[in-house]
């Protein structure tokens, strides 16, 4: 039996649902061994790269990278036991106490297999083998795998993002004569197209081309319909009731977090929320949160946030660059920050951030409001379980609410919540894979504030 049956570590059980295991078989089975094939042959490609960097050490590095990622595929094909990790690196030890705690839960050391596990927990665990097996061989340890996926991601959404940045220079160049039922409507649109930026993951397609081809700002009248949970106003309620009057008659306002999720198209789309807010005075501080090492096949790194801004300030349309320009000062500035967590990359679910990750629950405290984009976002606030599609948003994140926060989640794993009675029937009768299909969308929103 799949460990789905149990309570996951220090969950109460009144607050606890199964945990996702069976749609894991297929996915595990299927799909983590297809990427892993994509990244042994993109190293493979770059063979003579690396031999032009780093000479023959280069070489030796790309064969053994290779051994080790082929010696994991064949462990997962075969369902052996998840490993402890060896490397080194400063995350380990809570990779290694997690995998304690997961066999603990399943009785016995060899349950803990690659198919009867968790699917959240053997996702991430794959992805932090690719970067075991890439940071135990230098000179090519800090050589990231989906690079050329999320690069080609980016290109291939060039017209998508000179529209977005072309709307987005009308919006900031009238803002001053802007009235405040047209700062909602903008506030509503860009919020939309952040949202539905997030159907433009490379892991749901396992690498395969998923940008933005068409406008992002015509589509979203028709892509209304497909949200499912629409809770955008109490996001604007909380950032309009996070600013202050001071003395002077200045008003001052809050600060954001946004947990990015895919580089790409997706990221830019952030960035233009993120001009917006601070460019209208909805916010004055922007905190994004990144991943420290390639994750889930286009997740943002330090890197990608970078390379995207100075992709964007480099382009040959006035308004992109104009854009790329005002990211990067405010990026100096200090309007703007990127940070990164281990966290972030561990399979921990988010309500066990305050007692595994308190610096970072603290750090989210701060702010008035948290953006989670994503769908692995969701899984890992909902815990990735099994919920009743009525069960509430409040219910699921089980006490996790640092500040007032959003999940902003095109739906792609079998998780939902905060749905309306018979919603999710009617919508499995119409739609079979409405919950995988990343056609459908939610802005959840909980803040722990309205709690008494
Ligand atoms: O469906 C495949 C998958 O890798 C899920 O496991 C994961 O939740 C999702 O794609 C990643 O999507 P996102 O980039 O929106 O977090
Ligand atoms: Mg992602």
């Amino acid at each position: 039996m799949m460990a789905a049956d149990q309570p996951m570590h220090g969950v109460p059980p009144s607050l606890s649902a199964k945990v996702v295991g069976s749609f894991a078989y297929l996915t595990v089975k299927d799909r983590l061994p297809t990427i892993l094939t994509k990244v042994i042959d993109t190293i493979h490609r770059n063979k003579n790269k690396f031999f032009e960097e780093y000479g023959e050490e280069g070489i030796t590095a790309e064969k053994q990278t290779i051994s080790l990622l082929s010696k994991m595929r064949n462990e997962l094909q075969t369902d052996k036991p998840v490993l402890a990790l060896t490397d080194g690196l400063k995350d380990i030890d809570s990779w290694n106490q997690y995998l304690q705690r997961q066999q603990g839960v399943q009785g016995d050391q060899e349950s803990v297999s690659w198919f009867k596990s968790p699917w959240l927990y053997v996702e991430c665990y794959m992805y932090r083998r690719i970067q075991e097996a890439v940071w135990l061989n230098p000179p090519i340890n800090d050589y990231d795998v989906f690079n050329e996926g999320k690069t080609q991601s980016f290109f291939e959404s060039q017209q998508a993002v000179m529209t977005l940045c072309t709307y987005l220079e009308g919006v900031n160049k009238n803002m001053e004569e802007t009235s405040k039922s047209q700062l909602l409507e903008h506030f509503n649109k860009l919020l939309k197209v952040s949202l539905w930026g997030n159907k433009c993951d490379l892991s749901i397609s396992s690498g395969q081309d998923n940008s933005q081809k068409t406008s992002p700002i015509d589509s979203l009248n028709s892509l209304e319909p497909f949200i499912l949970v629409d809770d955008s106003n109490m996001v604007w309620s909380t950032l309009i009731s996070a600013q202050q009057q001071e003395q002077s008659g200045k008003t001052t306002s809050g600060r954001v977090d946004i947990v990015l999720d895919n580089a790409g198209f997706e990221l830019v789309t952030d960035l233009v929320l993120a001009d917006f807010l601070v460019a209208s005075g909805l916010a004055s501080e922007i905190h994004f949160h990144g991943k420290s090492f390639p994750w889930f096949v286009s997740d943002v790194t330090a890197n990608d946030f970078q390379w995207t801004i100075k992709q964007t300030m480099a382009a040959n349309h006035k308004w992109m660059s104009k854009s790329g320009v005002q990211w990067q000062s405010y990026l100096k500035e200090g309007v703007w920050s990127y940070h990164d967590h281990p966290f972030w990359t561990l399979p921990h679910e988010f309500y066990d951030m305050a007692a595994d990750a308190p610096d970072l629950y603290a750090t989210l405290q701060s702010a008035d409001l948290v953006l989670f984009k994503g769908d692995l976002n969701y899984r890992k606030l909902t815990g990735d379980r099994e919920w009743d599609h009525t069960v509430g948003f409040d219910t699921a994140l089980r006490g996790f609410g640092p500040a007032p926060l959003c999940s902003l989640r095109t739906l792609k794993a079998n998780i939902q919540v905060g749905l309306q009675p018979g919603q999710a029937m009617k919508l499995s009768s119409q739609d079979p894979d409405w919950m995988t299909s990343g056609k459908y969308a939610v802005v959840q929103f909980y803040s722990p504030n309205s709690e008494q």
